[in-house]
């Protein structure tokens, strides 16, 4: 199949048309992918909006566990993502059998998991959270709650850091965050002194540490668009800086790269979807999510909480 860009997304836009099916997109898928969304988003705002959407498919440009949840919120529409191997390493951290296991060596613990993981492991939480709400789902809890948070060990830690609780924390991280070293965040600071730090909590705790603002992709990218820094250092996937460069035109964003040879930070598992691979899942209505009854609803009980405690 060979289509112009222009061509493949008249395609993309005539075949949603006739299906009724909306593009939702993380604000780490390409550009483009990006530019012909209904909505971009990060992974709280997407779940929200996957829960809300009245379209009877849902396009989930994003990663699996994403899709998976917008199935989990929708078990009768139909989920598609443009490529079943966008996976997640994070996600990949945390297998359901060992996790079971570890859950059971803390009887007296509830279970707080960051949204990516898989349906089996949300269906073994109490409550899901994401790096836009952590603090406030852990807060919601009484200090004297004994807490697992999985899978993320970097957000974990972090959380522990703000809220002075002592959460047990699965070993779990991000190759993409995980990967950001301190000695080219130094390197670059010294380069850039002009410039501010701003950095996603996946990041390794040496980074937060010397990081003048930390949060989710929504949040730096806000943050990016009102401070009055002219120059931002950024340790997080590259995809962001789409966005942020169309918020602020006049700044200057650097991303901190993964090594020498590259000058980006990108997830592979979000960058395998393309614009070619959406059109043939809208018109083939595949690959396609399906989930077994019983995980959807035992998933999709600690994800509604913390839906209902995000409004
Ligand atoms: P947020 O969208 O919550 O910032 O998470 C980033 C991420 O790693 C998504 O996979
Ligand atoms: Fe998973 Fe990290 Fe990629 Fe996000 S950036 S999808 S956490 S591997």
């Amino acid at each position: 199949m060979y289509f112009s860009k222009e061509k493949l997304i008249d395609e993309i836009k005539g075949l949603q048309r006739k299906k009724n099916a909306v593009i939702l997109a993380h604000f780490y898928q390409v550009p483009e992918i990006q530019d012909i969304a209904d909505f971009v988003g990060d992974s709280l705002a997407l779940a929200q909006n996957a829960y809300e959407t009245k379209a009877d498919i849902i396009m989930f440009a994003g990663v699996h566990f994403m899709a998976e949840t917008a199935k989990i919120l929708n078990p009768l529409k139909k989920v598609i993502i443009p490529d079943l191997e966008a996976g997640c390493s994070l996600a990949d951290s945390c297998p359901p059998a060992e996790f079971k296991a570890f859950k059971e060596k803390y009887p007296d613990h509830i279970v707080v998991s960051y949204i990516n993981c898989s349906a089996s492991i949300k269906a073994m939480s109490d409550i899901i959270c994401t790096s836009s709400n952590a603090i406030k789902i852990v807060e919601s809890f009484p200090k004297y709650q004994k807490i697992i948070f999985a899978p993320d060990k970097n957000l974990g830690n972090y959380v522990n850091n703000i809220t002075g609780r002592e959460m047990v924390l699965w070993n779990g991280s991000c190759e993409v965050h995980d990967i950001i070293s301190a000695e080219t965040v130094i390197d670059m600071k010294l380069q850039h002194p002009d410039a501010k730090l701003i950095a996603h909590p996946e990041c390794k705790a040496i980074i937060l540490e010397m990081a003048d603002y930390i949060g989710s992709t929504t949040s730096l990218l806000n943050y990016a668009k009102t401070d009055s820094s002219k120059k931002f250092i950024v340790a997080t996937e590259t995809g962001i800086l789409h966005a942020m460069e169309k918020n602020s035109p006049e700044k200057e964003f650097l991303i901190v790269h993964t090594d020498e040879k590259c000058s980006c930070n990108d997830c592979p598992y979000m960058k395998k979807n393309t614009l070619e691979k959406i059109y043939l899942a809208l018109k083939d209505e595949q690959p396609e999510i399906i989930l077994e009854k019983d995980l959807i609803e035992k998933a999709g009980k600690p994800i509604m909480k913390m839906l209902e405690l995000s409004k």
